[in-house]
């Protein structure tokens, strides 16, 4: 089964975008260097303001008849061969394509409610497509909204980023609690929580130390801690180019923890696939 890794937390600002499209790209190339059969990634942007498909494709454009809304409006049947053909090259790689957000996503839940199946209007037709692809990978709006339901849906692992600020217990485990409740209440069984990531990490301020290390000791958050990426302007600067943080900067800070990071979860599927 191809692994769907979704970026979630109903904070905005906390790097989910950054982290999505930087681990796509991460997964691509790490997949070549080890002369992967397959390295294509598929990225999701379900989130209308649509950030990840903006600096991934260089453009903000989509509707209609060419991005996730058309897929969520198309008939049951033709929805795989909709989401297939509204699948672009990213300009980043020619091996990261990109399933583009469009700002009509805004009215699609209202739209969809009410409709029988609807939170799975996008695992659904993915599920045919997937095999094409050696990962998935989903960014999310800030919100547990029908979006985000659909996103966690249509996911087998979830990451939640979380700034060093937000880094509160009970905000953290009720994010944990949601996707709990999407594996269990909804009968997702192959989702899981694959971890917390903290972003916008400075060790020069006390306080960003202080949580990180209260959350190291928290019997359940710091068994989730699957990495940390340090504050750096390599990170505003690249995004604002539209460029990955590893073309902007290979040896930046946050290249390299991104670079990390994307070597662990390539370790942790690989031990989940022979196990
Ligand atoms: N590690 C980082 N260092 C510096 N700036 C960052 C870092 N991660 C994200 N940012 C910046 O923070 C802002 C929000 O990030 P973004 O990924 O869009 O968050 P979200 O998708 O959660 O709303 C962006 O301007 C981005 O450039
Ligand atoms: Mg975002």
């Amino acid at each position: 089964m191809t692994r769907s890794i979704v970026l979630t937390n109903h904070k905005g600002g906390v790097g989910k975008s950054m982290s999505a499209t930087n681990i796509a790209l991460g997964l691509v190339h790490i997949l070549r260097h080890f002369n992967a059969r397959n390295s294509r990634v598929l990225l999701i942007d379900t989130d209308s303001q649509g950030h990840a498909s903006l600096v991934t494709t260089g453009r903000n454009d989509f509707g209609t008849d060419n991005s996730l809304y058309t897929v969520l409006m198309a008939d049951r049947r033709e929805a795989p061969n909709v989401l297939a053909d509204c699948i672009v090259q990213s300009e980043w790689d020619a091996d990261l394509h990109v399933l583009p957000a469009s700002p009509l996503l805004e009215g699609a839940e209202r739209e969809l409610t009410g409709t029988a199946g609807a939170p799975y209007r996008l695992a659904d037709p993915l599920s045919k497509i997937a095999p094409h692809y050696a990962a998935i990978v989903i960014d999310t709006r800030p919100s547990f909204s029908l979006m985000t339901e659909m996103g966690l849906l249509a996911a087998t692992d979830a990451i939640v980023p979380v700034e060093p600020r937000y880094l509160e217990t009970v905000g953290l485990l009720s994010v944990i609690g949601k996707i709990n409740d999407i594996r269990e209440g909804w009968r997702h069984p192959s989702l899981h929580v694959s971890g917390i990531l903290v972003t916008k990490m400075d060790r020069r301020v006390k306080g960003h130390t202080q949580l990180l290390d209260e959350m190291k000791s928290h019997n359940v958050l710091g068994q989730l801690l699957c990495g940390v990426i340090p504050q750096n302007e390599a990170v505003s600067y690249s995004h604002h180019n539209h460029l990955s943080v590893f073309n902007y900067d290979p040896k930046a800070a946050a290249s390299v923890a991104y670079g990390e990071l994307v070597a662990n979860l390539v370790r942790q599927m690989s031990r989940q696939k022979a196990g």
